[in-house]
């Protein structure tokens, strides 16, 4: 393997050090970082996901007892945060969506607000039904 010059490893670290660096960030920086950091955990979990439908493959008892487990309290907090990812992204996606089709452009910060509030209130609604069902 060929080694990387100095200064590009230089600016690598910078702009990977820039990521974790909220000072003068702006809301549209927080809403990129969040649409991207939950569309990769989408990614992640449609990932996990397939490999945990391979257990089929081992016969209805090995399937059972995966059920049971997923219907375990610690597994219902990652059901939890999946439903966080879904609604910001989903949420925020349609956001950056209709802005990008030129609606409501000068609104676009109230327009972020109302879509994390939207996601925050099916949020509650969702951990409801998770958990007092
Ligand atoms: C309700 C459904 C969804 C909507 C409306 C939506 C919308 C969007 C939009 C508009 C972007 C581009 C954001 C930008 O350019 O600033 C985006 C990025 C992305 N989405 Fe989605 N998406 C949805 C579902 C999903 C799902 C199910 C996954 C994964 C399985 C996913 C993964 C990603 C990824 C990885 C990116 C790239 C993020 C980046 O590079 O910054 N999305 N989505």
């Amino acid at each position: 393997m060929t080694p990387i010059p100095i200064q590009q490893a230089t600016r690598r670290r910078k702009a990977l050090r820039a990521w974790f660096d909220p000072r003068g960030r702006g809301l549209g920086f927080i809403a990129f970082a969040l649409q991207r950091i939950t569309g990769l955990g989408l990614v992640l979990y449609l990932l996990l996901h397939m490999a945990v439908l391979t257990t089929l493959l081992q016969g209805e008892s090995a399937w059972d007892q995966f059920v049971a487990f997923a219907k375990s309290p610690i597994m219902l907090l990652f059901d939890l945060l999946l439903i966080a990812g879904i609604l910001i992204h989903g949420l925020n996606g349609l956001r950056v969506s209709i802005v990008g089709l030129g609606f409501g452009v000068k609104q676009h910060k109230t327009f972020f607000w109302i879509m994390m509030l939207l996601s925050a209130l099916l949020f509650v609604y969702a951990g409801w039904l998770l958990f007092a069902h």
